[in-house]
């Protein structure tokens, strides 16, 4: 959870797409579709956003219809009220909705039959799928529902996903480019007067660099597609700045931003592995029918492509 809880306490963004246009919250097609069901809920309902992250989808519920009282809870330590200042447009809403932090979702402290709508977006699947629709029908009202957006295996999401995870474990191979950046920071640190140091330094310094750079060039070039290498030019982002700012590199910088890359390639892995399969979406109808409940899981495509699997459970 360490990798979900440090990505939570450093992003502004709404959701787990920092990069994307939906970081400032969701809109388009997945706005469309969560408004089209607040649309049908009575007013003064309660709602749940299971592994709500930073809030996105339980900011679009209050938004769409003030008189919801929506609660939003996440297995992480999640406190998006305390990454934003009482000026920030988003502050009052996010202020209004009741986030609660490290409750999983198989684990839920709420009262039976406490909600009109359980819903997540991209964070059921995470979860143990039978601990967590236990508590999902528990704390559902009579005739409530539970709707969750969930990872497709073959979505575009999950392709970019895969090709995100190849190079970032490429950067990060033993032997490989945080090593040669380790080496460079301790050599950057050693040298005491930044301005004028001796030839035996720069020497040093100029074998480094050379072979920093060179590594940089050829990892950039083994990206197989223009997809990788987006990826590549993303993470790359975070890592030049210590060859450019020799002056201020020093190791313990470079082991911040390694374990940040790493918690970065624990949360890819972990959304392609959450992500359902055909075989995993009638395993999953199964389970839910089986406990007399009716079940619709069904592809949700967009003009980009598929996007996710749509769950709509009534109970
Ligand atoms: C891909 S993020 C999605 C977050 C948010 N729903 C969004 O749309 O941005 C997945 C979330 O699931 C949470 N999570 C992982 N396992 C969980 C569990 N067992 N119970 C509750 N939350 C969990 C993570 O902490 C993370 O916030």
């Amino acid at each position: 959870m360490q990798h979900w809880n440090s990505y939570w306490s450093k992003t502004k963004s709404l959701n787990s797409f920092a990069e994307g246009e939906q970081s400032q919250g969701y809109t388009g097609d997945i706005a469309d579709f969560w408004n089209r069901l607040f649309s049908t809920l009575p007013s003064n309902s309660t709602v749940l956003d299971l592994a709500t992250g930073n809030g996105g989808l339980a900011v679009l519920a209050q938004q769409s219809n003030p008189s919801f009282t929506v609660l939003a809870s996440d297995a992480a330590k999640i406190n998006p009220v305390a990454l934003y200042n009482a000026e920030d447009p988003i502050y009052p809403t996010l202020n209004k909705i009741k986030f609660i932090a490290e409750m999983p979702s198989e684990e839920l402290k709420f009262e039976d039959k406490q909600f009109n709508l359980v819903m997540s977006q991209f964070g059921f699947e995470y979860a143990q799928t039978t601990e967590a629709l236990e508590q999902i029908f528990r704390v559902l009202q009579a005739k409530g529902r539970f709707v969750a957006l969930v990872h497709h295996k073959d979505s575009f999401i999950s392709t970019d996903c895969r090709y995100g995870l190849t190079v970032i474990e490429r950067i990060m191979a033993a032997d490989g480019l945080f090593e040669q950046l380790l080496d460079f920071a301790r050599l950057c640190q050693s040298i005491t007067d930044k301005s004028n140091f001796d030839q035996q330094q720069k020497a040093e310094f100029k074998q480094k660099n050379n072979s920093l750079l060179t590594l940089f060039k050829s990892l950039q070039q083994n990206c197989a597609n223009e997809v990788e290498l987006d990826w590549f030019n993303l993470l790359a982002k975070d890592l030049v700045p210590f060859m450019m700012n020799w002056q201020e590199t020093n190791e313990a910088k470079i082991k911040q931003i390694q374990q940040s890359f790493y918690y970065f390639k624990l949360r890819l892995a972990d959304q392609l592995e959450a992500a359902w399969s055909e075989e995993r979406s009638e395993e999953i109808i199964k389970l839910i029918n089986m406990q007399g409940h009716t079940v619709n899981c069904q592809p949700f495509d967009i003009s980009q492509g598929r996007l996710c699997w749509v769950l709509d459970v009534s109970i």
